[in-house]
């Protein structure tokens, strides 16, 4: 079942991003708040590269980190290990003979808000060091995505790939890469090549922007609308964006996208501001205004609050021009009720303005009763002093 949610998950978002890719959707590309390297590493002697400051695996990490614009996060014991090799060798032996889970003394802050996760260790006697074992026994893998990195001098990656499956349930374990702890060590520019040759092979922005899709309300609003519309069976059946893989577009992906879509949150209150600026103002009102036009059908009012090209996007792609949409929603086509936007936030730039925030949404679809709380990001533009909404 954790299975089955977490390639839903996966479903959801890679499906909603083809079917709504024209409007706000949006990827990050250089860098990734979804993205976390994980890492274990020692300093002090070592095979083949004598006494060093910091481990071949932490250099590696610090590549891995510039390379895909993630986080570091270093595995850390409570117990010291010994600087010396032999004494390193015994300890080591020791624990693996043991199957110790060594204490760990850090832990990750937010491990929910990372969706791609770098797993780096050094190969030690064939297998991941009992830190590992420690740190990946500590959290819930569902739904993750782990890239798997090591250093050794010569063992590759042994089994441990394997093994990371066998403990991380419900993560898409993928094949990971290698480096000689002489080269992270001493030939960085190749370590790199390595890095970077890897994250091209296997589409990283890719995997990582699959995951941080955004979604714009109108998203939402017209997947509502088309199933509010009382679509027959053939409008519903064989849906290529169908997102629970039954090949119906019915109120279950409906939930499912609103699931998706709720995940950000605020950071700054516009409303509540003693700073709220005139510009602000005056965009969350015409943001209103529109909002109370959709309900009322108040064609007037909408055609005098966007601007001349502005265009609407339904879910199948297909996108429409003001009047087209204007129309659908003239003749019942498409109906709007009433809900509340919470916690606006206008981000003001020259004569551009962005709001963000979520409206808590009650509604009855197909007998299904539910509130949601869906985000909102719509663009405006200053013309002839007056805010109107526009396309990005
Ligand atoms: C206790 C211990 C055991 C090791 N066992 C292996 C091994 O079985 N195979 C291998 O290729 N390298 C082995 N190595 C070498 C390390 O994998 C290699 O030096 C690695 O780059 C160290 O990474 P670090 O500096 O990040 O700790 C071992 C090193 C240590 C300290």
């Amino acid at each position: 079942m954790k299975r089955l949610i977490a390639l839903l998950t996966t479903v959801v978002v890679t499906a909603v991003s083809s079917a709504f890719s024209s409007t706000d959707a949006t990827a990050e590309e250089s860098h990734h708040d979804n993205v976390l390297i994980t890492y274990f590493s020692r300093a002090g002697e070592n095979y083949s590269v004598g006494i060093i400051d910091r481990g071949n695996t932490d250099l590696l990490a610090e590549i891995v980190a510039e390379e895909t614009g993630g986080e570091l996060f270093r595995i850390e014991t409570v117990r010291e290990y010994p600087s010396a090799y032999d004494e390193m060798l015994t300890v080591a032996t020791e624990e693996r003979t043991n199957k110790e889970r060594p204490e760990l003394k850090t832990s990750i802050e937010n491990f929910g808000s990372y969706d791609v996760i770098f797993v780096g260790y050094p190969i030690w006697w064939g297998d991941m060091p009992m830190a590992m074992y420690s740190f990946l026994e500590s959290y819930d893998w569902d739904g993750k995505t782990i890239i798997p990195f090591n250093t050794h001098e010569g063992s590759g990656q042994a089994n441990t790939v394997t093994i990371i499956k066998g403990i991380c349930e419900g993560a898409e374990i993928m094949s990971g890469f290698s480096v000689r702890g002489s080269v992270a060590q001493n030939e960085g520019e190749s370590a790199r090549a390595i890095v970077q040759n890897w994250l091209d092979n296997n589409n990283f922005n890719k995997i990582a922007e699959k995951k941080v899709v955004h979604y714009t309300m109108q998203d939402i609003r017209n997947l509502q609308d088309f199933l509010l519309g009382r679509p027959t069976e053939e409008d519903l059946s064989g849906k290529p964006y169908d997102l629970t893989g039954d090949e119906r577009w019915d109120v279950f992906d409906l939930c499912l996208m609103k699931k998706a879509y709720i995940n950000d949150t605020q950071t700054v209150d516009a409303t509540s501001s003693a700073t709220i600026t005139t510009d602000q103002s005056a965009v969350l009102e015409t943001y209103e205004r529109f909002e109370q036009a959709m309900i009322d059908k108040d064609i007037d009012t909408l055609n005098d609050l966007v601007t001349a090209d502005k265009t609407f996007t339904h879910m199948s792609g297909k996108v429409q021009t003001k009047e087209q949409f204007f129309g659908e929603i003239e003749d019942g086509t498409l109906n709007y009720y009433p809900y509340k936007l919470n916690s606006p936030v206008v981000t003001v730039d020259g004569d551009t303005a962005l709001l963000t925030g979520s409206t808590t949404l009650e509604a009855k679809v197909y007998g299904a009763s539910g509130t949601w709380t869906l985000k909102t990001n719509q663009h405006f533009v200053k013309q002839d002093g007056k805010w109107l909404l526009t396309d990005k």
